[in-house]
Formats: structure tokens, C-alpha cells, sequence
């Protein structure tokens, strides 16, 4: 199967391309780099041993996006190009709705012309904003509170639209909780720009002695110890569960929806103390007050993924802390080094 990958240079979708050059999938990854690095390839190329074809092209550009789909035979999309900083896009809508919306639009135009029709989409559970209790299943009702969140939704409306107006599209709408962690490698793995908006990352370099102190924004939220709940999730397992979205969806058309996150909610306490003892390392902390718009409790029912899929994340805690901290220790500076 010839899998196009947009978005395969970055954090999970370069963990995805592994795992599908791993199956023996034959990929073509697009991406223009603008939240990654060209390195990542070599680095995947690395931990594979295998070769696939790449385009530095930019999903707007939509003359460089048909040369890709007139000299590939592609059989099915997986679709994470997208801009992904929810406090970025508060203060860059436009940028935020072109990007993710546009290049949205151009792709499955120009893979509608191309008679490809199979796709699966990096969705989140920002989706479901402010859930009305835990754990969030599909078909709770869906809402969002950030330009970002906006784009994700709209895009999971216009993916239904399409299927609904040509019964030959098929969609897999995957909607991720909290991914972290890297590859066991220590080779790839989450490389933010400048301070991380993210825990782990912040959580690891906090560790390692590149930033300060930690900053926990809310410790009397109705939780276990005050402190946010979320559905923290190995990329790995993350990765795996999109070759197994990517086989439903060439062989059931239509659209479906699944929450990809592992079932258990976790505290940013029990995480700083989780890496603590899978690491060794001191993480220092301060607790803050709560930031606008977030919320106390968030974590999935992945029952359906279970059942339709045949998915269930495995890797626990302490591995998603392990492979992170490895991550961190072999590459400080993020793919820079
Ligand atoms: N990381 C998370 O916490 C998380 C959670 C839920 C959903 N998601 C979604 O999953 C997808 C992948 O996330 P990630 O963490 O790997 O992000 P990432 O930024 O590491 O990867 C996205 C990749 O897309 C590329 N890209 C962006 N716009 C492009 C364009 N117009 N043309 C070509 N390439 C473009 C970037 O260069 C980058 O390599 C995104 O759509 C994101 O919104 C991420």
C-alpha cells in the first residue's frame, strides 16, 4: 500500500512513518518544514533502514501538491500537516485558518482529481471542549474555544460533508488526547520551538537543567490532588494506531470518529513524580493559577478503537517518561545538535 503522509517530518507524524516503513508500507512524505527539520528523515531512515520518497512542499501550493499525486500512485492519505499551537493561533487566527483550512481544502481537491479518496485525519480532543463529564466518549457534543480547536472541527465537518456528497470517500477521523513521549531510539521525538507549550517537554528540561522551574498552573481543581487530569499517551501507540485506522479505512467507506488516548487520566503531579522515578532526576515545580480556558478533567473512552480497530495503547507512564527523558538526554538542543 502507497501511503502519503503529510506532516511526516513532524513529532507524530514522523513516529508513524516508522511504523509504517516497519510493516512494509511504501510511503511518500509531504511537508514543508515550517515546525520541523529535515534531519528527521535521516533520523527515520536510521532507525528503519529503509528509504521513502519526500516533497518539501507546502500543502497551498497546490501545482507542487498535484506533481506529487501525478508521479506516486497513492492509495490512501494520512493527513497531520497543520499548525498546532493553541496560544499561536489566538494571536494568529488567519494564519491558523489558512494554513490548517486552506491546505485541508487543496489536499482532498487534489485527491478527489486524483481518485483518492481514502484518508485519515489528526484530529484532537480539543474537539470536545469543555466535556460534560469523564471519560469522553464520540458522541459526546463537540465545541471549542481557540482558533486551533476551530480548525479541527471544521475540518472533521467539511471530511463528513465530502463523504456524505460522494459515497466513494472514506474517512478516519482520529481524535488525540495527550501524546508524549519519543522513540525508544532516543532518535526522534518532540523538538518544540524555544519554550515548550507542552508538559513532558517542559517536565524533561526542566529535569536536565535547561529551564528553571515548572510552573503548575492550578492546584484546586476537583482532582485526585488538585492539580489537571489528562489522557497522557506514548506516541508510539499513537503512531500504531493510525496503520490500523489506515486498514478500516481503505476497507469500510464512510466516516467514523475514535478517541485515540489509553483510558487513564493522570495528574501533572503524578506525572512530575512519574518521571522522577523513571528518570532519577528532580523536577522542580511552583503552582501558579489556573489558565483561562482550561479544564480540570480530560480523558478518553477508547472503547471504540478497541472494538473497530483492534488498538489499545500498552506502553504505560513511566515508559512514555523513560523514552522521553532518553529523548532529551541524547538530543538537549532538540534536532539542532
Ligand atoms: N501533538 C499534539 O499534542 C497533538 C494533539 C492533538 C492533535 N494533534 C494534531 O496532530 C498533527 C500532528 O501534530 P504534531 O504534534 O506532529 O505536530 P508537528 O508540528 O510536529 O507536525 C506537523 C507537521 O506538519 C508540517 N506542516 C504544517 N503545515 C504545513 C503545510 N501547509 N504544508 C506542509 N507541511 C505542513 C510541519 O512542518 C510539521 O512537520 C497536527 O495536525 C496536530 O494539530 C497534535
Amino acid at each position: 500500500m502507497k501511503v502519503l503522509v503529510t506532516g511526516g517530518a513532524g513529532f507524530i507524524g514522523s513516529h508513524t512513518v516508522v511504523e509504517l516503513l516497519n510493516d512494509g508500507r511504501e510511503v511518500i512524505i509531504v511537508d514543508n518544514f515550517v515546525n520541523s527539520k529535515p534531519v528527521v528523515l535521516d533520523r527515520v531512515r536510521k532507525i528503519t533502514g529503509k528509504d521513502f520518497k519526500f516533497y518539501q512542499v507546502d500543502l497551498l501550493d497546490r501545482d507542487s501538491l498535484e506533481k506529487v499525486f501525478a508521479e506516486n500512485e497513492v492509495d490512501a492519505v494520512i493527513h497531520f500537516a497543520g499548525l498546532k499551537a493553541v496560544g499561536e493561533s489566538v494571536e494568529q487566527p488567519l494564519r491558523y485558518y489558512h494554513n490548517n483550512l486552506t491546505g485541508t481544502l487543496i489536499l482532498c481537491e487534489v485527491m478527489a482529481k486524483y481518485g483518492v479518496k481514502n484518508i485519515v485525519f489528526s484530529s484532537s480532543a480539543t474537539v470536545y471542549g469543555k466535556p460534560k463529564c469523564v471519560p469522553i466518549k464520540e458522541d459526546f457534543p463537540l465545541s471549542t474555544t481557540n482558533p486551533y480547536g476551530e480548525t479541527k472541527l471544521e475540518i472533521e465537518r467539511i471530511l463528513k460533508d465530502v463523504t456524505i456528497a460522494d459515497k466513494d470517500w472514506s474517512v478516519s477521523i482520529l481524535r488525540y488526547f495527550n501524546p508524549i513521549g519519543a522513540h525508544s531510539s532516543g532518535l526522534i521525538g518532540e523538538d518544540p520551538k524555544g519554550i515548550p507549550n507542552n508538559l513532558l517537554p517542559y517536565v524533561a528540561q526542566v529535569a536536565s537543567g535547561k529551564l528553571e522551574c515548572l510552573s503548575i498552573y492550578g492546584n484546586d481543581y476537583e482532582t485526585r490532588d488538585g492539580t489537571g487530569v489528562r489522557d497522557f499517551i506514548h506516541v508510539v501507540d499513537l503512531a500504531k494506531a493510525h496503520l490500523k485506522a489506515l486498514d478500516r479505512t481503505v476497507a469500510v467507506k464512510g466516516i467514523d470518529y475514535y478517541n485515540i488516548g489509553t483510558g487513564n487520566g493522570y495528574s501533572v503531579l503524578e506525572i512530575v513524580k512519574a518521571y522522577e522515578e523513571a528518570t532519577g532526576k528532580k523536577v522542580k515545580y511552583k503552582f501558579a493559577p489556573r489558565r483561562a480556558g482550561d479544564i480540570g478533567e480530560c480523558y478518553a473512552d477508547p472503547t471504540k478503537a478497541e472494538k473497530l480497530l483492534g488498538w489499545k495503547a500498552e506502553k504505560d507512564i513511566y515508559q512514555m517518561c523513560k523514552d522521553a527523558a532518553h529523548w532529551q538526554e541524547l538530543n538537549p538542543n532538540g534536532y539542532e545538535d
